[in-house]
Protein backbone atom coordinates (compact mmCIF):
# COMPACT_ATOMS: atom_id res chain seq x y z
CA UNK A 1 0.00 0.00 0.00
CA UNK A 2 2.41 2.52 1.23
CA UNK A 3 4.85 1.68 -2.03
CA UNK A 4 1.89 2.60 -4.74
CA UNK A 5 1.54 6.34 -2.95
CA UNK A 6 5.21 7.04 -3.41
CA UNK A 7 6.29 9.64 -5.48
CA UNK A 8 8.38 8.96 -8.71
CA UNK A 9 9.77 11.32 -11.26
CA UNK A 10 6.72 12.07 -13.38
CA UNK A 11 4.44 12.74 -9.86
CA UNK A 12 3.55 16.19 -10.19
CA UNK A 13 4.35 18.91 -7.61
CA UNK A 14 3.72 22.00 -5.91
CA UNK A 15 7.21 23.99 -5.56
CA UNK A 16 6.38 27.51 -4.60
CA UNK A 17 3.98 29.34 -6.12
CA UNK A 18 3.99 26.37 -9.06
CA UNK A 19 2.41 23.55 -10.25
CA UNK A 20 4.91 21.53 -11.46
CA UNK A 21 3.75 18.66 -14.33
CA UNK A 22 6.66 16.20 -13.54
CA UNK A 23 10.25 16.40 -10.67
CA UNK A 24 12.35 16.62 -13.48
CA UNK A 25 14.49 19.76 -13.41
CA UNK A 26 17.18 20.71 -15.71
CA UNK A 27 20.21 21.70 -13.95
CA UNK A 28 21.59 25.44 -14.36
CA UNK A 29 24.63 25.15 -17.20
CA UNK A 30 26.61 28.03 -18.55
CA UNK A 31 26.99 27.37 -22.38
CA UNK A 32 29.01 30.08 -23.31
CA UNK A 33 26.92 31.08 -26.31
CA UNK A 34 25.63 34.32 -25.50
CA UNK A 35 26.08 36.92 -28.66
CA UNK A 36 27.94 40.39 -28.28
CA UNK A 37 27.13 42.54 -25.30
CA UNK A 38 26.83 39.39 -23.44
CA UNK A 39 23.26 39.41 -24.63
CA UNK A 40 21.26 36.04 -25.12
CA UNK A 41 19.82 35.60 -28.69
CA UNK A 42 17.29 33.23 -30.78
CA UNK A 43 19.94 30.36 -30.56
CA UNK A 44 19.50 30.36 -27.04
CA UNK A 45 15.89 30.41 -27.21
CA UNK A 46 15.98 27.51 -29.62
CA UNK A 47 17.91 25.36 -26.65
CA UNK A 48 15.68 26.30 -23.42
CA UNK A 49 12.48 25.36 -25.97
CA UNK A 50 13.69 21.99 -26.95
CA UNK A 51 14.11 21.43 -23.14
CA UNK A 52 10.83 23.17 -21.99
CA UNK A 53 8.98 19.27 -20.87
CA UNK A 54 11.43 19.38 -17.73
CA UNK A 55 9.19 20.08 -14.37
CA UNK A 56 11.39 23.30 -14.21
CA UNK A 57 13.97 24.98 -16.25
CA UNK A 58 17.01 26.31 -14.62
CA UNK A 59 18.92 29.06 -16.92
CA UNK A 60 22.12 29.03 -16.66
CA UNK A 61 24.23 31.46 -14.50
CA UNK A 62 23.11 35.26 -15.83
CA UNK A 63 25.62 37.84 -14.40
CA UNK A 64 23.92 40.74 -12.12
CA UNK A 65 26.27 42.76 -13.08
CA UNK A 66 29.72 43.52 -15.38
CA UNK A 67 31.90 42.78 -11.91
CA UNK A 68 29.70 39.56 -11.54
CA UNK A 69 31.24 38.26 -14.85
CA UNK A 70 33.81 35.36 -14.79
CA UNK A 71 33.78 33.96 -17.93
CA UNK A 72 33.00 35.21 -21.71
CA UNK A 73 30.22 34.93 -23.32
CA UNK A 74 27.81 34.38 -20.59
CA UNK A 75 24.32 35.86 -20.36
CA UNK A 76 24.05 39.18 -18.26
CA UNK A 77 20.81 40.32 -16.78
CA UNK A 78 21.78 44.64 -16.47
CA UNK A 79 21.62 45.98 -19.43
CA UNK A 80 18.36 46.38 -21.95
CA UNK A 81 19.64 44.48 -24.54
CA UNK A 82 20.09 41.76 -22.09
CA UNK A 83 16.54 41.81 -20.43
CA UNK A 84 15.31 41.82 -24.26
CA UNK A 85 17.20 38.81 -25.02
CA UNK A 86 15.84 37.10 -22.36
CA UNK A 87 12.77 37.80 -23.21
CA UNK A 88 13.57 35.76 -26.31
CA UNK A 89 14.19 32.64 -24.39
CA UNK A 90 11.15 32.51 -21.58
CA UNK A 91 8.92 33.51 -24.72
CA UNK A 92 9.79 30.64 -26.33
CA UNK A 93 9.61 28.01 -23.40
CA UNK A 94 6.42 29.29 -22.31
CA UNK A 95 4.76 29.19 -26.12
CA UNK A 96 6.13 25.01 -25.40
CA UNK A 97 4.15 25.45 -22.23
CA UNK A 98 7.56 25.12 -19.69
CA UNK A 99 8.50 27.06 -16.52
CA UNK A 100 12.03 28.75 -16.25
CA UNK A 101 13.92 30.44 -13.87
CA UNK A 102 16.67 32.07 -13.96
CA UNK A 103 20.09 31.85 -12.27
CA UNK A 104 21.01 35.05 -10.71
CA UNK A 105 25.10 35.09 -10.63
CA UNK A 106 27.96 36.85 -9.42
CA UNK A 107 31.67 34.80 -9.13
CA UNK A 108 33.20 37.26 -6.92
CA UNK A 109 37.21 36.20 -6.88
CA UNK A 110 36.46 33.37 -9.61
CA UNK A 111 37.67 36.37 -12.21
CA UNK A 112 40.08 38.35 -13.49
CA UNK A 113 41.29 42.27 -14.34
CA UNK A 114 40.79 40.74 -17.99
CA UNK A 115 37.49 40.67 -17.39
CA UNK A 116 36.47 43.16 -15.14
CA UNK A 117 35.71 47.07 -16.26
CA UNK A 118 38.98 49.42 -16.29
CA UNK A 119 40.54 45.93 -15.29
CA UNK A 120 39.72 46.01 -11.65
CA UNK A 121 40.72 43.80 -9.68
CA UNK A 122 37.92 40.61 -8.86
CA UNK A 123 36.10 41.22 -5.45
CA UNK A 124 35.91 38.87 -2.72
CA UNK A 125 34.59 38.31 1.34
CA UNK A 126 38.36 38.17 1.83
CA UNK A 127 41.82 39.10 -0.21
CA UNK A 128 42.46 35.47 -1.07
CA UNK A 129 42.87 33.93 -4.50
CA UNK A 130 41.45 30.56 -5.86
CA UNK A 131 44.13 28.42 -6.76
CA UNK A 132 44.04 27.95 -10.83
CA UNK A 133 43.39 29.84 -14.31
CA UNK A 134 40.93 31.72 -15.91
CA UNK A 135 40.07 31.79 -19.18
CA UNK A 136 40.09 35.26 -20.69
CA UNK A 137 40.23 37.11 -24.17
CA UNK A 138 44.27 36.72 -23.69
CA UNK A 139 43.95 32.27 -22.82
CA UNK A 140 44.49 31.37 -19.83
CA UNK A 141 46.15 33.23 -17.19
CA UNK A 142 46.56 32.68 -13.30
CA UNK A 143 44.00 33.86 -10.71
CA UNK A 144 44.91 36.97 -8.78
CA UNK A 145 44.46 37.88 -5.36
CA UNK A 146 41.01 39.86 -5.26
CA UNK A 147 39.87 42.90 -3.64
CA UNK A 148 37.93 42.21 -0.21
CA UNK A 149 34.80 43.97 -0.07
CA UNK A 150 34.05 47.20 2.02
CA UNK A 151 30.94 47.46 3.88
CA UNK A 152 29.31 49.81 1.28
CA UNK A 153 30.20 47.17 -2.06
CA UNK A 154 28.55 44.41 -0.11
CA UNK A 155 25.38 46.53 0.59
CA UNK A 156 26.01 47.99 -3.15
CA UNK A 157 26.00 43.81 -4.40
CA UNK A 158 22.75 43.18 -2.17
CA UNK A 159 21.19 45.95 -4.17
CA UNK A 160 22.47 44.72 -7.61
CA UNK A 161 20.91 41.09 -6.81
CA UNK A 162 17.40 42.98 -5.62
CA UNK A 163 17.84 44.68 -9.69
CA UNK A 164 18.83 41.61 -11.42
CA UNK A 165 15.91 39.86 -9.88
CA UNK A 166 13.47 42.59 -11.18
CA UNK A 167 15.00 42.68 -15.06
CA UNK A 168 14.13 38.90 -14.47
CA UNK A 169 10.95 39.40 -13.98
CA UNK A 170 10.69 41.76 -16.64
CA UNK A 171 11.92 39.28 -19.40
CA UNK A 172 9.45 37.13 -18.56
CA UNK A 173 10.63 34.61 -16.00
CA UNK A 174 8.34 32.49 -13.68
CA UNK A 175 11.16 32.80 -10.91
CA UNK A 176 14.84 33.42 -9.86
CA UNK A 177 17.27 30.49 -8.44
CA UNK A 178 20.16 32.40 -6.65
CA UNK A 179 23.49 30.72 -6.93
CA UNK A 180 25.01 30.18 -3.71
CA UNK A 181 26.96 27.16 -5.06
CA UNK A 182 30.50 26.30 -6.79
CA UNK A 183 32.58 28.50 -5.02
CA UNK A 184 31.08 31.61 -6.48
CA UNK A 185 30.75 35.12 -4.32
CA UNK A 186 27.85 33.45 -1.99
CA UNK A 187 29.56 30.54 -1.60
CA UNK A 188 32.80 32.57 -0.74
CA UNK A 189 31.28 34.13 1.98
CA UNK A 190 29.62 30.77 3.74
CA UNK A 191 32.86 28.67 3.59
CA UNK A 192 35.18 29.62 6.05
CA UNK A 193 38.22 28.66 3.91
CA UNK A 194 37.36 31.85 1.78
CA UNK A 195 36.18 34.12 4.39
CA UNK A 196 38.70 35.34 6.80
CA UNK A 197 36.91 38.83 7.39
CA UNK A 198 36.47 40.01 11.43
CA UNK A 199 33.39 42.46 10.75
CA UNK A 200 30.19 41.10 11.25
CA UNK A 201 30.43 38.98 7.30
CA UNK A 202 32.84 37.05 8.72
CA UNK A 203 33.51 34.76 11.66
CA UNK A 204 30.73 32.86 13.19
CA UNK A 205 28.59 31.39 10.91
CA UNK A 206 25.74 33.78 11.73
CA UNK A 207 28.33 36.34 10.18
CA UNK A 208 29.38 34.61 7.31
CA UNK A 209 25.95 33.16 6.46
CA UNK A 210 24.49 37.28 6.67
CA UNK A 211 25.34 38.51 3.17
CA UNK A 212 23.18 35.21 1.59
CA UNK A 213 20.05 36.07 4.01
CA UNK A 214 20.19 39.73 2.96
CA UNK A 215 20.60 38.56 -0.69
CA UNK A 216 17.69 36.19 -0.45
CA UNK A 217 15.86 39.01 1.19
CA UNK A 218 16.21 41.03 -1.42
CA UNK A 219 15.24 38.97 -3.88
CA UNK A 220 12.05 37.90 -2.27
CA UNK A 221 11.42 41.78 -2.16
CA UNK A 222 11.33 41.88 -5.54
CA UNK A 223 9.33 38.56 -6.21
CA UNK A 224 7.59 37.95 -3.18
CA UNK A 225 6.88 34.22 -1.90
CA UNK A 226 7.40 30.79 -3.37
CA UNK A 227 9.27 31.80 -6.43
CA UNK A 228 13.03 32.24 -5.61
CA UNK A 229 15.03 29.43 -4.80
CA UNK A 230 18.93 28.92 -3.45
CA UNK A 231 21.16 26.67 -4.74
CA UNK A 232 24.34 25.60 -2.14
CA UNK A 233 27.11 22.77 -3.01
CA UNK A 234 28.08 22.21 0.32
CA UNK A 235 31.26 19.90 -0.04
CA UNK A 236 31.92 20.60 -3.80
CA UNK A 237 35.95 21.62 -3.82
CA UNK A 238 35.79 23.69 -6.98
CA UNK A 239 37.35 26.62 -7.32
CA UNK A 240 39.67 26.10 -4.29
CA UNK A 241 36.84 25.77 -1.80
CA UNK A 242 36.78 24.26 1.92
CA UNK A 243 34.54 24.39 4.87
CA UNK A 244 35.59 23.14 8.53
CA UNK A 245 32.66 21.66 8.78
CA UNK A 246 29.87 21.48 6.02
CA UNK A 247 27.23 19.40 7.82
CA UNK A 248 26.69 22.33 10.44
CA UNK A 249 27.61 25.43 8.29
CA UNK A 250 25.01 24.21 5.60
CA UNK A 251 22.38 22.68 8.08
CA UNK A 252 22.81 25.87 9.84
CA UNK A 253 22.02 28.04 6.49
CA UNK A 254 19.26 26.05 5.50
CA UNK A 255 17.95 26.80 9.40
CA UNK A 256 17.95 30.05 8.59
CA UNK A 257 16.53 30.53 5.52
CA UNK A 258 13.47 27.97 6.84
CA UNK A 259 11.04 31.11 7.75
CA UNK A 260 11.77 33.08 4.69
CA UNK A 261 9.75 31.34 1.91
CA UNK A 262 11.96 30.28 -0.50
CA UNK A 263 10.36 28.36 -3.37
CA UNK A 264 13.25 25.77 -2.88
CA UNK A 265 16.78 24.97 -1.66
CA UNK A 266 18.85 23.05 -4.80
CA UNK A 267 21.67 21.21 -3.03
CA UNK A 268 24.47 19.66 -5.37
CA UNK A 269 25.49 16.69 -3.85
CA UNK A 270 26.91 14.01 -6.08
CA UNK A 271 24.90 10.58 -5.82
CA UNK A 272 28.02 9.07 -6.67
CA UNK A 273 30.34 10.52 -4.16
CA UNK A 274 33.09 8.77 -2.75
CA UNK A 275 31.52 7.49 1.08
CA UNK A 276 34.20 9.93 2.48
CA UNK A 277 32.50 12.80 1.51
CA UNK A 278 30.08 13.99 4.03
CA UNK A 279 26.32 13.91 3.55
CA UNK A 280 24.73 17.16 4.02
CA UNK A 281 21.51 16.58 2.63
CA UNK A 282 19.68 14.76 5.01
CA UNK A 283 20.68 17.50 7.81
CA UNK A 284 19.40 19.81 5.12
CA UNK A 285 16.50 18.19 4.92
CA UNK A 286 15.65 18.49 8.54
CA UNK A 287 16.40 22.18 9.13
CA UNK A 288 14.67 23.14 6.05
CA UNK A 289 10.92 22.29 6.08
CA UNK A 290 10.45 23.60 2.18
CA UNK A 291 11.18 21.72 -1.05
CA UNK A 292 14.32 20.17 -1.91
CA UNK A 293 15.94 19.69 -5.48
CA UNK A 294 19.01 17.31 -5.44
CA UNK A 295 21.56 17.20 -8.23
CA UNK A 296 24.83 15.39 -9.19
CA UNK A 297 25.51 12.47 -10.96
CA UNK A 298 21.71 11.08 -10.54
CA UNK A 299 20.42 8.47 -13.54
CA UNK A 300 16.83 7.14 -13.48
CA UNK A 301 17.35 4.55 -10.88
CA UNK A 302 19.28 6.70 -8.09
CA UNK A 303 16.46 9.42 -8.92
CA UNK A 304 13.97 7.13 -8.24
CA UNK A 305 15.05 6.22 -5.37
CA UNK A 306 16.05 9.57 -3.46
CA UNK A 307 12.48 10.77 -4.48
CA UNK A 308 10.84 7.57 -3.22
CA UNK A 309 12.93 7.68 -0.24
CA UNK A 310 11.89 11.35 0.97
CA UNK A 311 15.43 12.78 0.92
CA UNK A 312 14.82 14.96 -1.42
CA UNK A 313 11.31 16.29 -3.75
CA UNK A 314 13.01 16.89 -7.30
CA UNK A 315 16.39 15.90 -8.95
CA UNK A 316 17.93 18.45 -11.56
CA UNK A 317 20.17 16.52 -14.32
CA UNK A 318 22.79 18.82 -16.13
CA UNK A 319 25.19 16.73 -18.37
CA UNK A 320 22.14 14.84 -19.23
CA UNK A 321 20.31 17.27 -20.36
CA UNK A 322 22.99 18.87 -22.50
CA UNK A 323 22.52 15.57 -24.87
CA UNK A 324 18.80 14.80 -24.21
CA UNK A 325 16.25 17.73 -25.11
CA UNK A 326 13.73 15.08 -24.15
CA UNK A 327 14.95 13.62 -21.31
CA UNK A 328 11.62 13.54 -19.50
CA UNK A 329 10.27 11.36 -22.59
CA UNK A 330 13.08 8.85 -22.31
CA UNK A 331 13.47 8.61 -18.67
CA UNK A 332 9.82 7.90 -18.73
CA UNK A 333 9.95 5.46 -21.19
CA UNK A 334 12.52 3.83 -20.09
CA UNK A 335 14.46 4.76 -23.98
CA UNK A 336 18.42 4.68 -24.15
CA UNK A 337 20.37 8.26 -23.24
CA UNK A 338 22.48 10.42 -25.52
CA UNK A 339 26.27 11.15 -24.33
CA UNK A 340 27.02 15.07 -24.15
CA UNK A 341 30.14 15.67 -26.34
CA UNK A 342 32.23 17.42 -23.13
CA UNK A 343 34.17 19.22 -26.24
CA UNK A 344 31.44 21.40 -27.25
CA UNK A 345 30.26 22.32 -23.89
CA UNK A 346 31.85 26.35 -23.23
CA UNK A 347 30.79 28.20 -26.27
CA UNK A 348 30.79 27.68 -30.13
CA UNK A 349 28.17 27.60 -31.98
CA UNK A 350 24.84 24.99 -32.76
CA UNK A 351 26.72 22.01 -32.92
CA UNK A 352 26.61 20.24 -29.26
CA UNK A 353 23.93 22.75 -28.68
CA UNK A 354 20.50 22.62 -30.68
CA UNK A 355 21.39 19.69 -32.77
CA UNK A 356 20.77 17.19 -29.89
CA UNK A 357 17.94 15.20 -31.65
CA UNK A 358 14.95 14.11 -29.69
CA UNK A 359 14.11 10.52 -29.78
CA UNK A 360 11.08 11.07 -31.56
CA UNK A 361 12.59 13.13 -34.36
CA UNK A 362 15.38 10.39 -34.76
C1 LIG B 1 28.74 22.58 -18.94
C2 LIG B 1 28.34 22.83 -17.50
C3 LIG B 1 27.98 24.11 -17.12
C4 LIG B 1 27.55 24.36 -15.80
N1 LIG B 1 27.11 25.62 -15.45
C5 LIG B 1 26.56 25.84 -14.25
C6 LIG B 1 25.96 27.09 -13.92
O1 LIG B 1 25.88 28.04 -14.73
N2 LIG B 1 25.44 27.23 -12.67
C7 LIG B 1 25.48 26.22 -11.73
O2 LIG B 1 25.00 26.40 -10.61
N3 LIG B 1 26.03 25.02 -12.03
C8 LIG B 1 26.54 24.80 -13.26
N4 LIG B 1 27.03 23.57 -13.57
C9 LIG B 1 26.88 22.45 -12.63
C10 LIG B 1 25.62 21.64 -12.97
O3 LIG B 1 24.45 22.43 -12.75
C11 LIG B 1 25.49 20.37 -12.12
O4 LIG B 1 25.56 20.72 -10.77
C12 LIG B 1 26.59 19.36 -12.44
O5 LIG B 1 26.72 19.17 -13.84
C13 LIG B 1 26.31 18.01 -11.76
O6 LIG B 1 25.07 17.47 -12.22
P1 LIG B 1 25.03 16.29 -13.33
O7 LIG B 1 25.88 15.17 -12.80
O8 LIG B 1 23.58 15.94 -13.47
O9 LIG B 1 25.61 16.86 -14.60
C14 LIG B 1 27.51 23.30 -14.86
C15 LIG B 1 27.92 22.02 -15.25
C16 LIG B 1 28.33 21.78 -16.56
C17 LIG B 1 28.69 20.38 -16.97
Amino acid sequence: MAARSKPNLFTPITVGALHLPNRVVMAPLTRNRAGPGNVPGALNATYYAQRASAGLLISEGSQISPEGLGYQDTPGLHSDAQVEGWRLVTDAVHARRGRIFLQLWHVGRVSHPLLQHGGALPVAPSAIAPVGMSLTSQGKVPFVVPRALELADIARVVTEFATGARNAKAAGFDGVEIHGANGYLLDQFIRDGSNHRADHYGGSLENRMRFTREVVGAVIGEWGPGRVGLRLSPTNPNNSMTDSDPVATFSGVARALAGMELAYLHVVEHATASPSTPRTLPAIRAAFPGRIIVNGSFDLASATAVVQSGAADLVAFGALYIANPDLVERLRAGLPLAVPNRATYYGGDEHGYTDYPAMAAD
